[in-house]
Protein backbone atom coordinates (compact mmCIF):
# COMPACT_ATOMS: atom_id res chain seq x y z
CA UNK A 1 0.00 0.00 0.00
CA UNK A 2 1.49 3.29 -0.46
CA UNK A 3 2.33 6.09 2.19
CA UNK A 4 1.62 9.33 2.54
CA UNK A 5 3.88 11.95 4.24
CA UNK A 6 0.88 14.22 5.90
CA UNK A 7 0.94 14.22 9.45
CA UNK A 8 3.98 13.43 12.01
CA UNK A 9 1.25 11.78 13.88
CA UNK A 10 0.56 9.02 11.43
CA UNK A 11 4.04 7.50 11.23
CA UNK A 12 5.87 5.51 14.04
CA UNK A 13 8.99 6.51 15.96
CA UNK A 14 10.58 3.91 14.29
CA UNK A 15 9.97 4.68 10.88
CA UNK A 16 10.82 8.22 11.22
CA UNK A 17 14.11 7.20 12.66
CA UNK A 18 14.72 5.04 9.16
CA UNK A 19 14.25 8.54 7.76
CA UNK A 20 16.94 10.20 9.53
CA UNK A 21 18.89 7.46 9.14
CA UNK A 22 18.80 7.35 5.50
CA UNK A 23 18.80 11.37 5.45
CA UNK A 24 22.39 10.64 7.37
CA UNK A 25 23.74 8.86 4.38
CA UNK A 26 22.46 10.71 1.08
CA UNK A 27 23.90 14.04 3.40
CA UNK A 28 27.05 12.31 3.68
CA UNK A 29 27.17 10.74 -0.06
CA UNK A 30 25.81 14.75 -1.11
CA UNK A 31 28.63 15.95 0.89
CA UNK A 32 31.36 13.36 -1.00
CA UNK A 33 30.03 14.29 -4.63
CA UNK A 34 28.58 10.83 -4.84
CA UNK A 35 26.03 9.62 -7.35
CA UNK A 36 22.99 8.53 -5.37
CA UNK A 37 19.87 8.40 -8.39
CA UNK A 38 17.56 6.34 -5.67
CA UNK A 39 14.78 8.00 -7.70
CA UNK A 40 15.77 7.59 -11.00
CA UNK A 41 13.42 8.43 -14.08
CA UNK A 42 10.75 9.45 -11.20
CA UNK A 43 9.03 12.90 -11.30
CA UNK A 44 7.62 14.73 -8.08
CA UNK A 45 4.69 16.95 -8.82
CA UNK A 46 5.00 19.81 -6.70
CA UNK A 47 1.29 22.03 -5.83
CA UNK A 48 1.85 25.97 -4.21
CA UNK A 49 -0.67 27.47 -3.14
CA UNK A 50 1.43 29.80 -1.15
CA UNK A 51 4.52 31.29 -1.25
CA UNK A 52 7.70 29.47 -0.70
CA UNK A 53 11.32 29.40 -0.92
CA UNK A 54 13.05 26.54 0.80
CA UNK A 55 10.49 24.47 0.12
CA UNK A 56 10.38 24.89 -3.95
CA UNK A 57 13.89 24.81 -3.77
CA UNK A 58 14.79 22.16 -1.67
CA UNK A 59 11.83 19.72 -3.26
CA UNK A 60 13.53 20.17 -7.06
CA UNK A 61 17.08 20.40 -6.32
CA UNK A 62 16.59 17.03 -4.28
CA UNK A 63 14.51 15.48 -6.60
CA UNK A 64 17.59 16.14 -9.36
CA UNK A 65 20.22 15.04 -7.05
CA UNK A 66 17.99 11.33 -6.84
CA UNK A 67 18.41 11.18 -10.32
CA UNK A 68 14.65 12.30 -11.12
CA UNK A 69 12.57 15.75 -11.46
CA UNK A 70 10.38 18.00 -10.05
CA UNK A 71 7.62 19.98 -11.50
CA UNK A 72 6.29 22.94 -9.95
CA UNK A 73 2.66 23.66 -10.26
CA UNK A 74 1.33 26.75 -9.03
CA UNK A 75 -2.71 27.09 -8.02
CA UNK A 76 -2.80 30.63 -9.84
CA UNK A 77 -1.79 28.68 -13.58
CA UNK A 78 -3.35 25.51 -12.82
CA UNK A 79 -7.25 24.19 -13.31
CA UNK A 80 -7.09 23.66 -9.34
CA UNK A 81 -7.01 27.53 -9.00
CA UNK A 82 -10.39 27.48 -11.09
CA UNK A 83 -11.92 25.10 -9.03
CA UNK A 84 -11.56 21.39 -10.71
CA UNK A 85 -12.64 19.07 -7.56
CA UNK A 86 -9.50 17.71 -5.83
CA UNK A 87 -10.17 14.31 -6.79
CA UNK A 88 -9.83 15.10 -10.45
CA UNK A 89 -6.78 17.05 -10.35
CA UNK A 90 -5.39 14.10 -7.92
CA UNK A 91 -6.50 11.25 -9.84
CA UNK A 92 -5.24 13.25 -12.98
CA UNK A 93 -1.29 13.81 -11.60
CA UNK A 94 -1.20 10.28 -10.28
CA UNK A 95 -1.12 9.29 -13.73
CA UNK A 96 1.79 10.80 -14.58
CA UNK A 97 4.13 11.43 -11.69
CA UNK A 98 5.49 9.34 -8.97
CA UNK A 99 4.36 11.50 -6.28
CA UNK A 100 3.16 14.87 -5.10
CA UNK A 101 3.84 17.62 -2.75
CA UNK A 102 1.22 20.18 -1.68
CA UNK A 103 1.44 23.35 -0.39
CA UNK A 104 -2.14 24.67 0.81
CA UNK A 105 -4.36 26.24 3.43
CA UNK A 106 -6.35 23.64 4.67
CA UNK A 107 -5.05 20.19 5.70
CA UNK A 108 -8.22 18.49 4.56
CA UNK A 109 -6.73 19.19 0.97
CA UNK A 110 -3.74 16.95 1.22
CA UNK A 111 -5.47 14.65 3.28
CA UNK A 112 -8.62 14.61 0.13
CA UNK A 113 -5.64 14.56 -2.41
CA UNK A 114 -4.02 11.84 -0.77
CA UNK A 115 -7.39 9.48 -0.40
CA UNK A 116 -7.94 10.26 -4.61
CA UNK A 117 -4.44 9.59 -5.53
CA UNK A 118 -2.92 6.32 -5.76
CA UNK A 119 0.71 7.70 -5.63
CA UNK A 120 2.38 8.98 -2.65
CA UNK A 121 1.29 12.44 -0.89
CA UNK A 122 3.91 14.44 1.00
CA UNK A 123 2.92 17.75 3.12
CA UNK A 124 4.75 20.97 2.30
CA UNK A 125 2.74 22.99 4.94
CA UNK A 126 -0.81 23.40 5.73
CA UNK A 127 -2.60 26.34 7.93
CA UNK A 128 -2.03 22.90 10.37
CA UNK A 129 1.21 21.20 10.08
CA UNK A 130 4.61 22.01 8.59
CA UNK A 131 5.74 17.94 9.17
CA UNK A 132 8.77 18.18 6.80
CA UNK A 133 10.46 21.37 8.65
CA UNK A 134 9.91 19.55 11.97
CA UNK A 135 12.01 16.59 10.61
CA UNK A 136 14.35 18.92 9.60
CA UNK A 137 14.61 20.11 12.53
CA UNK A 138 14.77 17.48 14.56
CA UNK A 139 17.79 16.08 12.12
CA UNK A 140 19.44 19.21 13.30
CA UNK A 141 19.09 18.89 16.37
CA UNK A 142 20.68 15.30 16.11
CA UNK A 143 23.36 16.50 14.09
CA UNK A 144 24.50 19.29 16.92
CA UNK A 145 23.33 17.38 20.19
CA UNK A 146 24.24 13.57 19.14
CA UNK A 147 20.39 12.49 19.67
CA UNK A 148 17.13 14.08 20.24
CA UNK A 149 16.31 12.30 23.15
CA UNK A 150 16.42 13.38 27.34
CA UNK A 151 16.50 17.03 25.47
CA UNK A 152 14.17 19.60 26.52
CA UNK A 153 12.36 21.78 23.81
CA UNK A 154 11.18 24.97 24.22
CA UNK A 155 8.87 26.54 21.61
CA UNK A 156 7.95 30.70 21.82
CA UNK A 157 5.21 32.27 19.84
CA UNK A 158 2.29 30.74 17.80
CA UNK A 159 0.50 27.86 18.64
CA UNK A 160 0.60 27.96 14.64
CA UNK A 161 1.60 24.88 12.13
CA UNK A 162 5.16 24.83 13.43
CA UNK A 163 3.88 24.27 17.13
CA UNK A 164 1.18 21.60 15.94
CA UNK A 165 3.96 19.52 14.06
CA UNK A 166 6.37 19.86 17.29
CA UNK A 167 3.33 18.62 19.29
CA UNK A 168 3.14 15.53 17.19
CA UNK A 169 6.72 14.99 17.33
CA UNK A 170 6.63 15.17 20.91
CA UNK A 171 4.23 12.54 21.06
CA UNK A 172 6.10 10.38 18.39
CA UNK A 173 9.15 10.85 19.97
CA UNK A 174 8.46 10.98 23.78
CA UNK A 175 11.06 13.99 24.53
CA UNK A 176 10.04 17.11 26.94
CA UNK A 177 8.69 20.24 24.93
CA UNK A 178 7.22 23.28 26.61
CA UNK A 179 5.22 25.82 24.60
CA UNK A 180 4.75 29.54 25.27
CA UNK A 181 1.91 31.25 23.59
CA UNK A 182 0.21 34.26 24.04
CA UNK A 183 -3.37 33.56 25.59
CA UNK A 184 -5.58 33.32 22.27
CA UNK A 185 -3.06 31.54 20.17
CA UNK A 186 -2.59 28.06 21.93
CA UNK A 187 -2.07 25.39 19.26
CA UNK A 188 -4.96 23.37 17.77
CA UNK A 189 -6.87 21.84 20.55
CA UNK A 190 -7.52 18.38 18.94
CA UNK A 191 -3.84 18.29 18.32
CA UNK A 192 -3.38 19.16 22.02
CA UNK A 193 -6.05 16.45 22.87
CA UNK A 194 -4.52 13.83 20.75
CA UNK A 195 -0.67 14.04 22.25
CA UNK A 196 -2.15 14.47 25.73
CA UNK A 197 -4.18 10.74 25.06
CA UNK A 198 -0.76 9.47 24.21
CA UNK A 199 0.68 10.56 27.09
CA UNK A 200 2.81 13.32 25.52
CA UNK A 201 4.64 15.48 28.04
CA UNK A 202 3.64 18.86 27.07
CA UNK A 203 3.65 22.07 29.29
CA UNK A 204 1.50 24.83 27.78
CA UNK A 205 1.74 27.94 29.11
CA UNK A 206 1.74 31.56 28.58
CA UNK A 207 5.02 32.48 30.33
CA UNK A 208 8.17 32.60 27.77
CA UNK A 209 10.31 32.73 30.79
CA UNK A 210 8.88 29.29 32.10
CA UNK A 211 9.21 27.90 28.72
CA UNK A 212 12.30 28.74 27.97
CA UNK A 213 14.27 28.06 31.59
CA UNK A 214 16.96 25.13 30.92
CA UNK A 215 15.54 24.36 27.48
CA UNK A 216 18.13 22.85 25.21
CA UNK A 217 16.62 23.98 22.18
CA UNK A 218 14.74 26.92 21.77
CA UNK A 219 12.64 27.51 18.56
CA UNK A 220 10.16 29.91 17.44
CA UNK A 221 8.50 31.32 14.38
CA UNK A 222 6.97 33.92 12.71
CA UNK A 223 3.40 36.01 14.57
CA UNK A 224 1.54 36.44 11.73
CA UNK A 225 1.67 32.92 8.74
CA UNK A 226 0.84 33.42 5.44
CA UNK A 227 -2.62 33.88 5.06
CA UNK A 228 -2.82 36.00 8.30
CA UNK A 229 -1.25 38.85 6.92
CA UNK A 230 -3.97 41.59 7.79
CA UNK A 231 -4.23 40.29 11.32
CA UNK A 232 -0.33 41.11 11.68
CA UNK A 233 -0.81 44.75 13.39
CA UNK A 234 -2.91 43.11 16.08
CA UNK A 235 -0.89 39.99 16.41
CA UNK A 236 2.54 42.01 16.96
CA UNK A 237 0.94 43.84 20.38
CA UNK A 238 -0.55 40.32 21.25
CA UNK A 239 3.07 38.86 20.89
CA UNK A 240 4.76 41.38 22.49
CA UNK A 241 6.94 39.51 25.09
CA UNK A 242 7.16 36.12 22.64
CA UNK A 243 10.42 36.57 21.45
CA UNK A 244 13.94 35.10 21.06
CA UNK A 245 16.11 37.10 22.45
CA UNK A 246 19.84 37.40 24.41
CA UNK A 247 17.68 36.96 28.09
CA UNK A 248 15.66 34.23 26.40
CA UNK A 249 18.98 32.62 25.77
CA UNK A 250 20.63 33.55 28.70
CA UNK A 251 17.66 31.44 30.87
CA UNK A 252 17.92 28.25 28.63
CA UNK A 253 20.87 26.02 28.75
CA UNK A 254 24.29 27.00 28.01
CA UNK A 255 24.86 24.73 25.44
CA UNK A 256 21.11 25.34 23.75
CA UNK A 257 20.60 26.06 20.21
CA UNK A 258 18.03 28.56 19.07
CA UNK A 259 16.06 27.16 15.20
CA UNK A 260 13.64 28.97 13.28
CA UNK A 261 12.30 27.36 10.11
CA UNK A 262 12.37 31.02 8.40
CA UNK A 263 10.91 33.19 6.70
CA UNK A 264 12.23 35.02 9.86
CA UNK A 265 11.04 38.55 11.03
CA UNK A 266 13.99 40.23 12.59
CA UNK A 267 13.40 41.70 15.38
CA UNK A 268 10.22 40.49 16.02
CA UNK A 269 10.21 36.87 17.09
CA UNK A 270 13.34 36.60 17.35
CA UNK A 271 16.32 39.50 17.57
CA UNK A 272 18.69 39.94 14.78
CA UNK A 273 21.78 39.49 17.25
CA UNK A 274 20.12 36.26 18.22
CA UNK A 275 19.78 34.98 14.76
CA UNK A 276 23.66 35.73 13.51
CA UNK A 277 24.64 34.43 17.19
CA UNK A 278 26.93 31.26 18.63
CA UNK A 279 23.69 29.46 19.35
CA UNK A 280 22.00 29.57 16.14
CA UNK A 281 21.58 26.80 13.94
CA UNK A 282 19.34 28.45 11.69
CA UNK A 283 20.96 27.82 8.30
CA UNK A 284 22.30 23.97 8.72
CA UNK A 285 18.56 23.29 9.46
CA UNK A 286 17.19 24.87 6.56
CA UNK A 287 19.94 23.00 4.54
CA UNK A 288 18.32 19.96 6.52
CA UNK A 289 15.08 20.31 4.48
CA UNK A 290 17.11 19.24 1.94
CA UNK A 291 18.71 16.41 2.81
CA UNK A 292 15.35 15.28 5.02
CA UNK A 293 13.30 15.95 2.14
CA UNK A 294 15.09 13.77 0.05
CA UNK A 295 15.34 10.53 2.54
CA UNK A 296 11.20 10.90 2.87
CA UNK A 297 11.07 10.84 -1.19
CA UNK A 298 12.97 8.09 -1.78
CA UNK A 299 11.24 6.36 1.15
CA UNK A 300 7.97 6.79 -0.22
CA UNK A 301 8.61 6.80 -3.70
CA UNK A 302 11.32 4.17 -4.24
N1 LIG B 1 10.53 27.05 6.09
C1 LIG B 1 9.87 27.03 4.93
O1 LIG B 1 8.99 26.19 4.69
O2 LIG B 1 10.25 28.01 4.06
P1 LIG B 1 9.55 28.45 2.71
O3 LIG B 1 8.21 29.06 3.09
O4 LIG B 1 10.48 29.41 2.08
O5 LIG B 1 9.31 27.22 1.86
N1 LIG C 1 4.10 29.43 10.13
C1 LIG C 1 4.69 29.89 8.90
C2 LIG C 1 5.73 28.92 8.43
C3 LIG C 1 6.41 29.30 7.15
C4 LIG C 1 7.40 28.28 6.70
C5 LIG C 1 3.61 30.05 7.86
O1 LIG C 1 2.73 29.20 7.78
O2 LIG C 1 3.63 31.05 7.13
Amino acid sequence: MKKDFLALSDWSREDLEKIFALTLELKAKHKRGEEHPLLKGKTLGMIFEKSSTRTRVSFEAGMFHLGGHALFLSSGNTQMGRGEPIQDTARCMARYCDGVMIRTFSQQVVEDFARHADIPVINGLTDLYHPCQVMADLFTVIEHKGNYRDLSYCWIGDGNNMANSWINAAAVFGFELRIATPKGYEPDAAVMARAEKLGARILYTNDPVEAARGAMVLNTDVWASMGQEAEQKEREKAFRGFQINRDIVAIADPGCIVMHCLPAHRDEEITDEVIEGPHSVIFDEAENRLHVQKAIMATLMG
